[in-house]
């Protein structure tokens, strides 16, 4: 018979892993709701077009790791490696920026597809978090979104990470950006390696992201973005980092920070995160983008927005709750030793959980104490016994897992003893 795995760089989620995964995903959205954002639903698959006119036809994503095919009608499909382009192809689309007030202010969550070299916290098949706000007419949006990841971070008790900003002002300074930093490595051209050689015709940008020459720009001095901007966006760079100061977020303006998707024309951020192990993962990263709606055939709106690494963010939780249990909500296993107490305990499993315990019902094991023992390892708040001992007394034996102490209370009284 034929053995099955899973895909390479591809995850099964299950127990521990599954339970961060959902933490982080209640917590992006209670963060969402509380900043008054609308959720977006957009599909798994959009036209190959569509990605590479936005991500950039020579950036790493549309080059190396689109999962891209022919679907049975000819067309070419890829399934989505990031969010952005199909929530703007959907804005654009059903006309959401007439209908609505401007900025619009939407968030979606879901897997993305890169075909890229699988490692921890580096998958082909991933989930995101993400927001795109549309239509904004202030850096204060900017601002915003860096405060709503702060946000997140702060529900999910994550304290130490790091900010890291550089802003491209806007297109016109961008493209200066561009020339400077062209010139400036044509000097070195032949220190470069083969990639990079490439990357300097055709996205000098990409050059300060090269994993290889890296220690070779230590020893330069690089122009920096900073240095091309024009007057209104220094001001406006500086704003930004005078409210996030003010605000106490903590932020590094890091000179040599690009984005690997070429859509980004202002404000860049990306997110750090150092795991116990000692390796540090980008948790998140997004920016300022002022032409892919009218690139994408729609009017001329100006958007910010980020995304953030689902399984990268419970990656780094897992060593948080190691031997703790996530759920903070009372749990309730009951025990039923004998068959009259079967409905006794189905129906205050039932009252109980319509006030919000978690209850599971013994269905299976034999002994009492195999029983106590899984309800120790399980890290249950609460154990009922039920056997003809009890109900003779019309009482349950009520357990306190944490302090051991045990009572028998009335059936009618379980549910106050155990608000107290
Ligand atoms: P991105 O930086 O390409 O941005 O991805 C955002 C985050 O997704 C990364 O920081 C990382 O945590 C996670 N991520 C990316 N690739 C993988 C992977 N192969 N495995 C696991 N996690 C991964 C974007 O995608 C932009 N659309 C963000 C944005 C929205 N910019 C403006 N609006």
């Amino acid at each position: 018979m034929a053995n099955y795995t899973r895909c390479r760089g591809t995850l099964d989620i299950y127990d521990k892993q599954a339970s961060l995964i959902q933490k982080v995903e209640r917590a992006c959205q209670k963060i969402a709701h509380q900043f008054h954002y609308s959720y977006i639903q957009t599909p798994m698959f959009e036209s190959s077009e569509l990605f590479t006119r936005s991500s950039g036809e020579t950036s790493d994503i549309v080059t190396k790791e689109m999962y891209t095919f022919l679907d049975k009608g000819n067309r070419s499909i890829t399934l989505r490696p990031e969010g952005t382009a199909g929530v703007i192809r959907a804005i654009i689309e059903n006309k959401l920026y007439a209908t609505n007030d401007l900025p619009l202010k939407y968030y979606y969550s879901g897997s993305f597809f890169r075909y890229e070299r699988p490692q921890a916290g580096r998958y082909r098949e991933f989930m995101q978090f993400g927001v795109e706000v549309v239509g904004t007419q202030s850096y204060l949006d900017d601002v915003e979104t860096i405060l709503f990841i702060v946000a997140i971070l702060k529900e999910l008790n994550l304290n130490e990470y790091t900010i890291k900003m550089n802003s491209f002002g806007n297109e016109i300074c961008k493209n200066r950006y561009r020339d400077t930093l062209k010139n400036y490595f044509w000097q070195f051209k032949e220190q470069l390696c083969e990639d990079c050689q490439t990357r300097l015709q055709v996205n000098p940008l990409r050059v300060l992201d090269c994993k290889v020459d890296h220690d070779f720009f230590k020893t330069k001095e690089i122009p920096t973005a900073v240095s091309c901007l024009d007057a209104q966006a220094q001001e406006e760079f500086a704003l930004v980092q005078k409210i996030l100061t003010q605000q106490k977020v903590p932020y590094i303006v890091d000179h040599q920070l690009v984005r690997g998707l070429d859509y980004y024309t202002g404000l860049i951020f990306e997110i750090d995160i150092q795991a116990v192990d000692g390796k540090v993962y980008t948790i998140g990263g997004g920016g300022h983008y002022s032409n892919l709606v009218k690139e994408l055939g729609g009017p001329d709106l100006s958007c910010v927005g980020f995304g953030l690494g689902i399984n990268r963010l419970a990656l780094i939780l897992q060593e948080q709750y190691q031997d703790k249990s996530m759920d903070t909500t009372p749990s309730i296993y009951i025990m039923p030793l004998c068959e009259d107490a079967i409905f006794i305990a189905m129906d205050m499993a039932k009252q109980l959980r319509e006030h919000d315990y978690v209850v599971t019902i013994e269905n299976g094991k034999k002994s009492v104490s195999s029983m106590f023992k899984y309800a120790s390892k399980k890290q249950f708040s609460y154990a009922i016994v039920i056997g003809e001992n009890e109900i003779n007394a019309k009482k349950v034996n009520l357990k306190n897992m944490q302090t051991q102490q045990q009572e028998m209370v009335a059936v009618d009284e379980v549910l106050n003893v155990l608000r107290g």
